[in-house]
């Protein structure tokens, strides 16, 4: 079996990629340092597919450490690294915390992939690095923009980075710009787990709906949008996981294809706040108690992706639903509640 290291295995696209990849016969290890993270999920990941997954709990910015993994896997073919720091508003208050973390592990990852000869790389993006855009949907020739946030600038520099370094390298590489990532497996064993307390929408509408929160803001209602609260071009977690191993399937399948692109995964559709609360009511049952409360800074308005490149390219199309998206998400968040 074909074995790849997947960085950040233990976090949210992380463990959910690799329940795909072992469902499409690779053979996976994890790397990751469980800072905010616990490899208790690789149970439940067992669980679902009756595979172990070995994690080595290592600091990728720790390179000497980090080259003990490659020393002791040197069958490794391929990396997905998702491992890094995400959490917008902090990277606005710790800058350095996150150039550091995100762009050290970074660099290790691409020295030690060219040392040790793995040849396939996918690496975790974001459509953050679009920043504010006007001209809807955003393909991946829309012009980057100014980034909104630190973390989202350690993705425009990565991306920037990495295609510097294919360029003198022997890797390939593939980045993938995630949207907005929504949702659980359908075993609802594994789902969003947000170290901290979460910002994003998605874990605070199914923590509202389980009474672990009076009510959910919606961070304006005067926006130039339908009805006026921001649109988001919302994925299934599940769409996103397999995007990555047919990406993957690609790089091993053409091995002379272009040392570096990049390409959207979004489902096209974009969904305003209002539209997901009343999505989620209609879904599962569940009454949200919402109020609508001034903008957020470092919103934009609006984004959404047009996923015509990754439908050509790899054959991928968004195989769930929003009505599967807000069920699944129900279904994570309240598996505790029975
Ligand atoms: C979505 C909308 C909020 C919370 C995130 C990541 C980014 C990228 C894409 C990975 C916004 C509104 C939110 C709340 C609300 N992912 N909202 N009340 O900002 O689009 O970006 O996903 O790389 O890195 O940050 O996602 O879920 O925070 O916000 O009204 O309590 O929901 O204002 O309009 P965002 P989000």
């Amino acid at each position: 079996m074909t074995k790849i290291l997947v960085t950040g295995g233990c976090g949210y696209i992380g463990s959910h990629t690799i329940v795909d990849l072992l469902d499409n016969g690779y053979e996976v290890i994890s790397v990751d340092d469980n800072s905010r993270s616990s490899d208790t999920i690789l149970d439940s990941i067992k669980e679902i597919t009756g595979k172990s997954v070995l994690n080595y709990k290592v600091n990728l910015c720790n390179v000497e450490e980090t080259k003990k993994i490659f020393k002791e896997n040197p069958d490794i073919q391929g990396i997905i690294h998702f491992a890094a720091y995400k959490t917008v508003p902090e990277s606005v208050n710790q800058p350095l915390l996150y150039y550091r973390n995100n762009m050290c592990s970074l660099f290790n990852l691409l020295e030690l992939s060219q040392q040790y000869k793995i040849n396939n790389f996918i690496f975790s993006s974001s459509c953050s690095v679009y920043g504010e855009v006007t001209d809807l949907p955003v393909t991946e020739q829309t012009h980057l923009t100014r980034t909104k946030s630190p973390y989202g600038n350690t993705k425009k520099v990565g991306e920037e980075v990495i295609e510097e370094f294919s360029q003198v390298s022997d890797v390939k590489f593939i980045a993938l710009r995630y949207f907005n990532p929504i949702g659980a497996h359908p075993s609802a064993k594994i789902g969003e787990t947000p170290y901290l307390p979460p910002q994003n929408l998605m874990p605070i509408l199914t923590e509202t709906a389980s009474g672990k929160r009076e009510k959910i803001m919606v961070f304006g209602t005067d926006y130039d949008t339908r009805d006026g609260s921001c649109i988001r071009d919302y994925i299934h977690i599940m769409d996103i996981a397999h995007a990555h191993t047919l990406a993957l399937n690609y790089l091993f399948k053409n091995p002379d294809t272009q040392k570096y692109d990049v390409l959207n995964i979004g489902s096209g559709e974009g969904v305003t706040v209002l539209e997901l609360i009343h999505a989620f009511e209609k879904a599962t049952g569940q009454k949200i108690n919402y109020e609508l409360a001034p903008r957020r800074s470092g919103d934009v308005a609006a984004i959404y992706a047009n996923n015509d490149k990754i439908k050509e390219k790899l054959g991928w199309t968004p195989q769930h639903s929003l009505e599967d998206m807000m069920q699944t998400a129900w279904a994570w968040e309240s598996r505790s509640l029975v």
